[in-house]
């Protein structure tokens, strides 16, 4: 017999199906219990609620397991490229080579992005956060391409738009990096892979050609790969709630992008490094600021540290921790903020407070650190994971659309005044 859960209201006595994932992951499904009790389910910041079924990524925090399709994050990161990692994610399974070579020579026919979108570039101050150009910029693709705008119109033009999306991405990022520096863009090269692409359009110059360094991209293709999903967070489920709507896929991951945006969420990787060059401007007293992060009266929180769903480790941080010393150690790099880094980790690991709320280093905690030593600056970094989450986003987008996920509204329990009357602007 099925499961089912029992729940007691006003006397009555009704029964919930119980849905079983395919990891054993358990759900009690509410779906008509509003219709059938007038009840809804509240829940602030969706804690323990599945919005949805999906086959892309299972994560289980408290033993600190991530896996895209079925495949551990760790096997992934040490071997894959960025690009099969997101055919994966699309596609549902790896590549064979003749998938994979017709993938990347798709994604490489279209790294240009219109002319016309030079302009829109040079209208932004050059003191513009790059977050806020590379989320206006992969909306106005919808403009460019509007068979994109509606998503149902059939799978090849779905795919056109997924390769488009993908292969723009990068040189959109890099665009918005040159133009805050008022540096002349850089054309992609099709030759180069997708890292090393995106690293010729960072950092070459018209006059000087940039050589890749193997260290810097085989860096970057593991961040990237790390970053490619995690299931429902915060960005995602804005890619799905406005996905839901049928909007077009560039206006959806745009609406995403701000999503990641946030110190809560993407934006952590920037707030790290502002922190730990905080703290070392303030002479690097350690104690002093997890104190401060401890207490309840003060704001401040130690950020790359804690996480809503990895109450145990993020086992990405253990990958980034480790190829953190490597990046650094390959590079000759002796970086003050690593020390302070070291020693904010051992300190915070070894505290109560810390340990009683399973507070641990996350991804941000790092992949910071190396983004510093690779060069990219500061306020590129959330752009960077951006990047990554991409294949993310849209394969959650596209399962959305395959599953006919109907519209996401969630309700409410209203705390505001009762019916009152208006009372014209002259008598009040
Ligand atoms: N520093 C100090 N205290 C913290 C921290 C922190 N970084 N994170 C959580 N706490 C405390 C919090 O004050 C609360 O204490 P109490 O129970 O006494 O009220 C307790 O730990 C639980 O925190 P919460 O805010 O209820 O936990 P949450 O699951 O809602 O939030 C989080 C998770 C990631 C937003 C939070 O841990 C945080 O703000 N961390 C710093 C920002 C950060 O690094 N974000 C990146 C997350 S990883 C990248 C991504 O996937 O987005």
């Amino acid at each position: 017999m099925s499961e089912v859960a029992k729940i007691e209201l006003g006397g009555e006595s009704y029964e919930l199906p119980v849905i079983t994932g395919s990891e054993n992951e358990k759900a009690i499904d509410i779906s008509k219990f509003r219709q059938e009790t007038g009840y809804v389910t509240l829940d602030s910041g969706y804690k323990n609620t599945g919005a949805t079924k999906s086959a892309i990524t299972f994560l289980n925090g408290e033993e600190g397991i991530l896996r895209y399709r079925g495949y551990p994050i760790e096997q992934l990161a040490e071997n894959a490229t960025f690009l099969e990692v997101a055919y994966l994610l699309l596609y549902g399974d790896l590549p064979n080579k003749d998938e994979y070579k017709l993938f990347e020579s798709s994604i490489n026919r279209h790294t240009l992005v219109h002319e016309d979108m030079k302009r829109f570039f040079e209208a932004y101050p050059s003191q513009a956060h790059p977050m806020g150009v590379l989320s206006s910029m992969i909306c106005s693709l919808s403009t460019f391409y509007t068979e994109s705008l509606d998503p149902y119109r059939s799978s090849d033009l779905k795919d056109l738009t997924i390769h488009r999306l993908i292969a723009k991405m990068p040189t959109l990022a890099a665009w918005a990096y040159k133009n805050s520096i008022r540096h002349p863009f850089i054309y992609p090269k099709n030759e180069y892979g997708y890292c090393e692409n995106f690293l010729h359009m960072m950092y070459a110059m018209p006059t000087e050609d940039y050589k890749v360094d193997p260290i810097v991209s085989t860096a970057l293709n593991k961040l990237l790969i790390l970053h490619a999903d995690h299931e429902q967070n915060c960005s995602t489920s804005t890619v799905r709630i406005v996905g839901s709507s049928q909007a077009n896929l560039y206006a959806t991951i745009s609406a995403g992008i701000s999503a990641l945006w946030g110190p809560l969420h993407g934006g952590a990787n920037q707030a790290v490094i502002e922190m730990l060059q905080q703290i070392h401007h303030d002479g690097g007293d350690v104690d002093k600021w997890v104190k401060k992060a401890k207490d309840k009266n003060d704001p401040f929180r130690l950020m790359g540290f804690g996480h809503r769903v990895y109450k145990n480790f993020d086992p990405r941080a253990n990958i980034i921790k480790k190829s953190c010393d490597d990046v650094l150690n390959q590079m000759g790099i002796n970086d003050p903020m690593l020390d302070i880094a070291k020693k904010l980790e051992k300190v915070a690991l070894e505290d109560e407070y810390f340990k009683a709320r399973n507070l641990y280093p996350n991804v941000d905690f790092y992949s910071g650190i190396i983004y510093k030593a690779i060069g990219i600056p500061t306020d590129m970094f959330t752009v960077m994971f951006a990047m990554g989450r991409l294949p993310g986003w849209i394969s959650q987008w596209k399962e959305m659309l395959e599953n006919n996920d109907p519209i996401g509204r969630p309700r409410q329990i209203y705390t505001g005044h009762k019916n009152r009357d208006y009372v014209k602007l002259e008598d009040r």
